[in-house]
C-alpha cells in the first residue's frame, strides 16, 4: 500500500523559492521510485507572506502546519532596508520563525556540521586540520533561553534608556534537550561535548547539574565539558575532536554559524527542528537577498533538509543516505555554484537548476 505523507512547504523569502523548488524535485523522484506519495502543499511564510497576506505567519499556514506530517521551510528575511518596511512585530524572525518554533514546540535543533573528505576543499581550514573530514552533530536547544525570556525596556531614574532580557530555563526544558543529545550520542561515537558557561552564568550551573542526573541513564556516553568560548576556538583548531555537541539556544545560534564557517559556507548547513509531535526542516542560513532570483544559490542546504526529513520524520534512512551521497558525488566530480566557489582549479560552476539536475541524475542511479 502506498504510504502518503502531507508536507507543508513554506518556501520563504529571497533564495527560498528557487532552492525549495529543487528540493521538491528530489521528493518527486523518490515518489517515482518508491511506494510513497508526498502531498506537498505550499503556504505563505515570512516577509513575502507579510506583503501578500498582511501577516508573516498567516492563519492558513498555521492550520496547514498543524495538520501536516512534516514541514519543509525555506530561509526567511530581507535586507536591512527592506525589513524596515515591515512593522517590528511582523518582521519574519520575530513574527513568523520564533512563533513557529514555539507553536510546534520544536525544542531540539539538529545542525549537522558535516564535510566529507571529498568536499574538504570548501573549508578555509588547513588540510591537516580537516583531516579525513568533519562530522559533527550540533544540537541546539531551540525554544528557551534569551530568545524567549522576558523582555523589558524603559528609562532609568536618571533618564537613560535601558533594556532587560532574561535567560530563562527550567530543569524540564534542560532535561528534554539533554536526553535528545545523549540518545544521539548513543547512535554515534558515544562522546558528548557539553558546551556551557558555568564560570559566569547560573543557567549553565543548573544545566550542568541536570546533565549529571541525565548522564546516569547513559553510562556509556563519555561527557566532555567545554566552555562556550573555548569551544569556538576548538572548532577552528581541532574540529575533528567533536562528535555530538549540545548547548543552549543562543550559544547554538552562534556556534552553528561558526560551523558553517569551518565548512566554508552556511550554504552547506541544513537542519532539523524536532518537537514531540512536529518537526520542521530548514537551512540554517538566511535568504541571501543579494543573489535571490538569479539561479545562483546552491540548493545543498534545502535538499539536505529534505534528506533529514526523510530520515527523521518518515524513517526512510536509506533514501536519505542516497540523497547525501548524490549531492556529495556532484561536488566530488568538480561541480559547484558561484555562491560557494570562485571556479577555476578544475571546478566547474553551475546554476542552481543545473546543479540540481546533476543531483537528480546521480540520485536516480542510487535509488
Ligand atoms: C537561525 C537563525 C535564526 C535564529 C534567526 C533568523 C532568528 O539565525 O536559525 O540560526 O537566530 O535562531
Ligand atoms: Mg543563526
Amino acid at each position: 500500500m502506498t504510504q502518503t505523507y502531507k508536507i507543508a512547504v513554506l518556501a520563504g523569502d529571497g533564495i527560498g523559492p528557487e532552492i525549495t523548488e529543487q528540493a521538491l524535485r528530489v521528493l518527486k523522484l523518490i515518489e517515482q521510485k518508491r511506494e510513497v506519495e508526498f502531498d506537498c502543499i505550499d503556504a505563505p511564510f515570512g516577509a513575502s507572506a507579510y506583503f501578500s497576506h498582511g501577516k508573516s505567519f498567516p492563519e492558513e499556514t498555521k492550520e496547514l502546519c498543524d495538520t501536516a506530517d512534516a514541514i519543509l521551510k525555506g530561509p526567511i528575511g530581507l535586507s536591512h532596508e527592506e525589513s524596515e518596511k515591515i512593522p517590528v512585530d511582523e518582521r519574519p524572525e520575530r513574527g513568523a520563525l520564533l512563533p513557529m518554533r514555539r507553536r510546534l514546540n520544536t525544542y531540539a535543533n539538529f545542525r549537522p556540521i558535516s564535510l566529507p573528505a571529498g568536499m574538504a576543499h570548501f573549508s578555509p581550514l588547513k588540510k591537516e586540520v580537516v583531516g579525513e573530514g568533519i562530522d559533527i552533530m550540533l544540537i541546539r536547544e531551540l525554544i528557551g533561553g534569551l530568545y524567549f525570556g522576558g523582555k523589558e525596556n524603559g528609562t532609568t531614574e536618571s533618564g537613560l534608556r535601558y533594556v532587560k532580557e532574561t535567560l530563562e530555563y527550567d530543569e524540564g526544558q534542560i532535561r528534554q534537550i539533554l536526553v535528545v543529545a545523549f540518545k544521539e550520542s548513543m547512535k554515534r561515537k558515544k562522546v558528548l561535548h557539553n558546551i556551557h558557561k558555568s564560570n559566569v552564568l547560573i543557567s549553565s550551573v543548573l544545566w550542568n547539574e541536570v546533565l549529571e542526573e541525565v548522564a546516569k541513564d547513559f553510562p556509556e556516553v563519555k561527557v566532555i565539558h567545554m566552555l562556550v568560548d573555548a569551544a569556538a576556538t576548538h572548532l577552528c583548531l581541532n574540529p575533528t575532536q567533536f562528535d555530538v555537541m549540545v548547548m543552549e539556544n543562543m550559544f547554538g545560534d552562534i556556534l552553528s554559524d561558526q560551523g558553517g564557517g569551518i565548512l566554508g559556507s552556511l550554504g552547506l548547513m541544513p537542519s532539523a527542528c524536532m518537537g514531540p509531535d512536529k518537526a520542521y526542516y530548514e537551512p540554517s542560513h538566511g535568504s541571501a537577498p543579494d543573489i535571490a532570483g538569479q539561479n545562483k544559490a546552491n540548493p545543498y542546504s534545502m535538499i539536505g533538509s529534505v534528506a533529514l526529513m526523510l530520515d527523521m520524520s518518515f524513517g526512510m534512512e536509506n533514501e536519505a543516505k542516497a540523497v547525501w551521497q548524490a549531492m556529495q558525488s556532484v561536488f566530488e566530480s568538480g561541480f559547484s555554484t558561484s555562491d560557494l566557489s570562485k571556479g577555476g582549479d578544475g571546478i566547474v560552476l553551475l546554476s542552481t537548476t543545473e546543479f540540481a539536475d546533476k543531483v537528480i541524475s546521480a540520485l536516480e542511479e542510487l535509488l
